[in-house]
């Protein structure tokens, strides 16, 4: 039997995965590139019990260690990914999976690829898997959420798109730029509608063509703002891109909307900062909530703006991260 405890990161999209190829194998229909940031994290302890035919168990915990009761699709989510690993790598056995969120279970933000990526880093040392960066990315995100194979590196990681590119690898590391990425939350619960759904509806939109045309000037670009640490160029590409995710959303069949009226309004107060001399940007994923990012020297300034916006139910700030870390400490352990 073995015991291994993981966090890993949450991390937020400047060029969005929205569409797939193939959504059962999770090959996406484009590159994407993303920050992983570094306070929004998931903890997960993985036991693995060699050769024993047992149902495996699982437990969530809330961020002060305390049980909370699993929901039907958490559970399932969490078992695909065990069924996934365990016809790719041949793992026979029965796993204990404890886990839980550090940031507010309520504030409607993604925990899928923190999730992921934290579980996949638990199993890969649990089950003596072996597995290299590489592999770890490509077992993020074996069940489905294409994003936990970017939280598996800290920095700036691309995935790319093809049918072998299953893994991403990162650019730059996080020491490289320090970026903020100051979330305003307003809206707590979770969404109506999946990215899986999305990613399935996105090429009924009209919009869906003309952006994969649109893309590959896109991406260039943002590498090289990355490269350059140029947030001047990364900033419109940065809204361009939510819009466009969201534009594609919205025009899919049936549509999905995200947005809340309060999204506009702190999208008004982002551009009200740069009038007044703060290079802050917005990007939104699939859901309602906005991520500014800055220069971390304008992250407390930044905070401050977005918490005195009418709508907003908290900021949490948060900058660029290093990526997976292993703890001693299990999930679930603390008195
Ligand atoms: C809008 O299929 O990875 O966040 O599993 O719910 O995280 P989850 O979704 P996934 O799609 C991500 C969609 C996105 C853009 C992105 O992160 O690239």
């Amino acid at each position: 039997m073995k015991t291994a405890t993981y966090s890993a990161p949450s991390n937020i999209a400047f060029i969005k995965y929205w569409g797939a190829t193939d959504l059962d194998r999770v090959l996406p229909s484009n590159p994407s590139i993303s920050m992983t940031l570094s306070e929004c994290r998931s903890q997960t302890t993985v036991r693995f019990e060699p050769g024993v035919r047992a149902p495996d168990e699982i437990f969530l915990f809330d961020s002060r260690d305390q049980p909370v009761p699993l929901t039907e699709p958490f559970r399932r989510g969490i078992e695909r990914h065990l069924a996934a690993a365990r016809q790719r790598y041949g793992i026979e056995g029965c796993f204990h999976i404890a886990t839980r969120n550090n940031f507010p279970a309520q504030a409607g933000l993604a925990s899928s690829a923190s999730g992921f990526a934290a579980l996949a880093a638990g199993i890969n040392e649990a089950a003596d898997l072996g597995l290299d960066p590489a592999g770890l990315s490509d077992l993020a995100r074996i069940s489905g959420s294409g994003s936990a194979s970017r939280s598996v590196f800290g920095g700036f990681v691309e995935w790319p798109a093809s049918a072998e590119a299953t893994s991403a690898r990162r650019i730059a590391p996080a020491d490289y730029w320090a970026l903020s990425d100051v979330i305003a939350i307003v809206e707590s619960g979770g969404k109506e509608v999946s990215s899986r759904q999305g990613h399935r509806r996105a090429a009924a939109s009209p919009h869906f063509a003309r952006r994969q045309e649109l893309l590959p000037q896109r991406l260039a670009t943002v590498r090289s703002a990355i490269s350059n640490r140029d947030l001047e160029t990364l900033g419109p590409i940065l809204e361009e891109e939510a819009i466009e995710l969201h534009l594609v959303a919205m025009s899919s069949h049936p549509p999905i909307f995200y947005w809340k009226p309060a999204t506009l309004t702190v999208l008004e107060a982002v551009r009200r900062l740069r009038s007044d001399g703060v290079s802050a940007w917005a990007t939104m994923d699939a859901g309602a909530n906005v991520h500014v990012l800055c220069a971390t020297t304008s992250e407390r300034e930044v905070a401050t703006a977005l918490s005195r916006v009418p709508g907003v139910l908290q900021v949490l700030p948060d900058r660029i991260g290093t990526g997976p870390r292993r703890h001693e400490e299990a999930v679930g352990t603390a008195p």
